[in-house]
């Protein structure tokens, strides 16, 4: 058993009643490499931010959850190499699926974890987030709990539509499983394809495709039931057209991948929404920056070269994320 205290992470109890109150959000970047943790590092230190590091279930699959773990502990150490006194990050698990693998984060270090419970029958969910609940707070983990369905993929969960949350069952949900923070449904989804282009609308002045807005009525119905509990907004990325085009300009084929509009971000992250998830941005910038080199440089084989580029580009999406959409620099 590890505890997270010793690794110099925090939970997210503090940090999200400081967001709730600043109107801001913190940023839950995924990771999967020491590329991308640099970069999120780099970024949150520079911007003075808190951050979120998130492993999926993906991710513990292709890097291994111990190495990640002590990732973790080095990204604490590399952030006061680069002059933060006091970091703060938090090591998170992203889209737990049984209570077996949130269990076991808990007692390798990690501060924070979600339980999934989305998919299952209402009573399943508030059974099995209770169960992680009462483990993780023996050891003043925080957890978050979802209610309401996201549609497109889920780490290995699948779901081809969205149900929103029904701001009917929250405040039962909240008080019966004790979840420090509830993800909920409202028009976000996971990946580069959020939306199908006949659901979209075209700019006239930039000939793009403007989705659908999200569910603000349904966020508004939910912290009118639950005033000042933390909000979770998984599916967040915006799909920056500029990475789409670049990746196809390279060799790619990326075709109507749509995002979720930075103003309708902005707008949440200044409401109770306190986490925000991005995963795709970061995929898309790497992708993108890796593709350029690769044409402009066929003959180049050091992963440096490419690699070294792939996270510039990261750590410039990282801190565009925090200073112009979620507002949390300048926190430390
Ligand atoms: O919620 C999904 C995250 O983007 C993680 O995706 O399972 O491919 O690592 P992944
Ligand atoms: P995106 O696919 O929109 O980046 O969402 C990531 C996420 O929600 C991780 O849990
Ligand atoms: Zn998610």
């Amino acid at each position: 058993m590890v505890s997270y205290k010793e690794l110099g992470l925090v939970n997210t109890k503090e940090m999200f009643a400081k967001a709730i109150k600043g109107g801001y959000a913190i940023p839950a970047f995924n990771f999967n490499n020491m590329e991308q943790l640099q970069a999120i590092i780099k970024a949150s230190v520079e911007t003075k931010s808190p951050v979120i590091l998130q492993v999926s279930k993906g991710a513990r699959n292709y890097a291994n959850q111990t190495l990640l773990r002590y990732m973790a502990e080095g990204a604490v150490q590399y952030a006061k190499e680069l002059g933060c006194e006091n970091p703060q990050i938090v090591l998170h698990l992203d889209h737990g699926d049984s209570f077996e693998l949130c269990k076991s984060c808990v007692d390798l270090g990690f501060s924070s974890v979600m339980i999934d419970g989305s998919h299952l029958p209402y009573e399943e969910n508030v059974a099995l987030t209770k169960k992680v609940v009462d483990y993780a707070h023996q050891y003043d983990v925080t957890v978050e709990g979802e209610l309401g369905v996201l549609a497109g993929v889920e780490d290995e969960v699948c779901a081809e539509h969205h149900t929103y949350t029904n701001p009917e069952e929250v405040i039962d949900f909240s008080t019966r499983t004790g979840c420090d923070s509830l993800a909920i449904s409202i028009g976000t989804s996971h990946g580069a394809y959020k939306f199908k282009p006949e659901q979209c609308h075209v700019d006239p002045a930039t000939g793009r495709l403007v989705p659908p807005p999200l569910a603000f009525d349904v966020l508004d119905a939910v912290m009118e039931k639950l005033p000042g509990f933390p909000i979770v907004l998984h599916g967040s990325s915006s799909v920056p057209q500029e990475y789409v085009e670049m990746i196809n300009k390279y060799g790619g084929n990326l075709e109507a991948a749509i995002g979720i509009p930075e103003d309708e971000l902005r707008k949440a992250a200044k409401s109770a929404v306190c986490k925000i998830n991005i995963d795709s941005d970061s995929r898309l910038a790497m992708t993108a920056a890796i593709r350029k080199v690769f044409a402009e440089k066929p003959a180049e084989f050091d992963p440096r070269k490419y690699l070294g580029p792939a996270r510039d580009e990261m750590e410039k999406l990282y801190k565009h994320k925090i200073l112009n959409v979620l507002g949390s620099n300048d926190k430390l």
